[in-house]
């Protein structure tokens, strides 16, 4: 299945120069949905027991949650500030302009826990190695990074410490 046609480019968003790639008509094909959970899950490795699956806001929980129901395992949101509700570890993230925080549940990890993120864009990887680094603050181990599509340019690769793998790349 050619999941890369149903990305499209929105010239001009968030600000003017900048080409935003749009995954809503993929997520809005119930056929193309299912093909991107099970091909990410299908991914990730098979020799650890994945215990949680990160979704990181908010576009990377929407096939977070698919992938965690694939693997069996749970599913813990990792939200911007201010939106959680009980004692949350930070963490401050560069931005392309200023930063940004992220927080998770302090209690959503349990020491030794063998964690997957997922995210829909790995573009700078300042927002998944913010949140890699909230897991190892908890004592979990972060598996594997994962996301549709990955901006090659910007070598976010580079920036974390874990296997990555994405289904689209630009
Ligand atoms: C986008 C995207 C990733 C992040 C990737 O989220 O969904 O989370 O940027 O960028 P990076 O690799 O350069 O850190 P955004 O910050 O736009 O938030 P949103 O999903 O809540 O719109």
């Amino acid at each position: 299945m050619n999941i890369q046609e149903l990305v499209r480019d929105i010239p001009d968003f968030p600000k003017p120069g900048i080409i935003f790639k749009d995954i809503t008509p993929l997520l809005a094909n119930s056929e193309a949905l299912v093909h991107c959970a099970d091909r990410l899950a299908g991914l990730c490795p098979t020799d650890i027991k994945i215990d949680k699956v990160i979704g990181i806001e908010a576009r990377g929980f929407i096939l977070g949650g698919m992938i965690a129901q694939r693997l069996g395992a749970g599913f813990i949101p990792v939200r911007k500030k201010g939106k959680l509700p009980s004692k949350v570890n930070s963490k401050s993230y560069g931005l392309e302009y200023g930063e940004d925080i992220l927080e998770i549940h302090m209690d959503a990890i349990k020491a030794g826990e063998h964690i997957l993120i997922h995210d829909d864009v790995l573009a700078t990887g300042g927002t998944a190695q913010a949140v890699c680094e909230l897991v190892e603050e908890l004592g979990g181990t972060v598996v594997q990074c994962n996301f549709i599509m990955e901006l090659d340019f910007l070598n976010g690769r580079e920036k974390l410490k874990t296997t990555v793998a994405s289904l689209l790349s630009y």
